[in-house]
């Protein structure tokens, strides 16, 4: 049995309680929190034995990896501590707050042969990589253009009873590099590297509250130049719904990342057709183990992070890939507080 080892027993850790279990030859053998809620939390996942000090899993020789899924402030930190410690490291997105930190925690990673990976699990989601595949093939044609958009609703609770969101210092931002994450990463999984051209960013009903963003809108274009728009927000009535919208000179499809991530409509030539209603029909009713709208990718970004690790190989995508969605993120910010 390998054993791993989860720091940050909040809303995302049951994510990857379930994911390990499904993996041969793992276990979730260590639990912590810096709160007192690790213990209530082993007891309900039967996890063997926990602790409130991430000094003490680091410096546990029979724990091969570890999960850093805390507030984003601290990932930096805690994966540089974890790596200089020999341990493998699934990093909760965004990866951190300063894109060349980020950059030299992977080199480093790299160097000491460790596996380091970015939680991006809509990129494993069946949709997306067969939107992916259609678009490797040809079956859209050029892009000509593409839309993401995000809808939640975030309470002012959701922040004021947190010690890290909403807050500069602690979430690096919000709608964007929080929930707008997913629909910005998944964008550069298929459409490639994006260059911000334009952003606008504003807290429009959450100013009470939080001293980020609640809103952005992002205008970026391809390396072929075909321009891609971004609007996510937290402040709407929806509770969550996002939508993605690839448009090309042979095709077009629409879908979400909600769960299950499902194909809304597709048009243009049979073979497209042909490929997108046999994906529908083959569907995906997997029950998701957190939040519904967390989906159920977890599941398949740990099991290559295992296989990985065990079978000493690289992983579907390189953290260097993850530092980009981060950098992208960066400079929208940068754009969008503009005056
Ligand atoms: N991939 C996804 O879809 C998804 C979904 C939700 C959250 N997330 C990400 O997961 C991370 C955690 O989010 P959350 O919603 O679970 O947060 P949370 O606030 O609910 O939980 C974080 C936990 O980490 C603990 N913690 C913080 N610093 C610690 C330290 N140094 N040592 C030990 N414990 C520490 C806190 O006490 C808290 O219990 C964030 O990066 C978030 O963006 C990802």
């Amino acid at each position: 049995m390998l054993r791993h080892a989860i720091i940050g027993c909040g809303r995302v850790a049951p994510n990857h309680i379930d994911a390990f279990a499904a993996v041969d030859g793992w276990e979730v053998a260590l639990v912590c929190d810096e709160k007192p809620r690790a213990a209530a939390f082993a007891a309900e996942y039967a996890v063997p034995a926990w602790t409130d000090r991430a000094e003490d899993v680091l410096a546990d020789d029979d724990i091969t990896s570890v999960s850093v899924a805390v507030g984003h402030h601290a990932h930096a930190d805690l994966v540089e501590a974890a790596l200089r410690a020999g341990k493998h490291v699934i990093v909760e997105k965004p990866f951190g707050l300063d894109p060349e930190r980020s950059r030299d925690l992977a080199r480093y990673a790299a160097t000491q042969d460790l596996t380091l990976t970015v939680v991006s699990q809509h990129r494993y989601d069946p949709v997306v990589a067969a939107v992916r595949s259609w678009l490797d093939e040809g079956l859209l044609g050029t892009v000509v253009y593409a839309t993401a958009t995000l809808q939640a609703h975030r309470s002012p609770d959701y922040y004021s009873e947190s010690t890290w969101r909403g807050r500069r210092a602690g979430e690096g931002g919000s709608a964007l590099i929080n929930q707008g994450y997913h629909c910005l990463d998944v964008l550069r999984w298929l459409c490639g590297d994006l260059e911000v051209e334009r952003a606008v960013s504003r807290t429009v009903a959450l100013a009470d509250v939080i001293e980020t963003e609640d809103t952005l809108c992002g205008l970026l274009t391809t390396s072929a130049g075909a321009p891609v728009l971004l609007g996510i927000t937290v402040a709407s009535a929806a509770q969550w719904r996002t939508r993605i919208e690839i448009v090309g000179t042979e095709g077009s499809v629409s879908f979400d990342l909600d769960h299950p991530g499902r194909l809304h409509d597709w048009h243009g030539s049979p073979a497209l057709c042909e490929r997108a209603s046999a994906e529908q029909a083959r569907g995906v009713q997997e029950d998701p183990p957190g939040l519904a709208y967390y989906g159920v990718s977890h599941r398949r970004q740990i099991a290559d992070f295992c296989a990985a690790v065990s079978e000493h190989r690289a992983m579907m995508f390189a953290p260097l890939d993850a530092l980009g969605t981060l950098a992208t993120i960066t400079e929208l910010y940068r754009q969008g507080e503009r005056p």
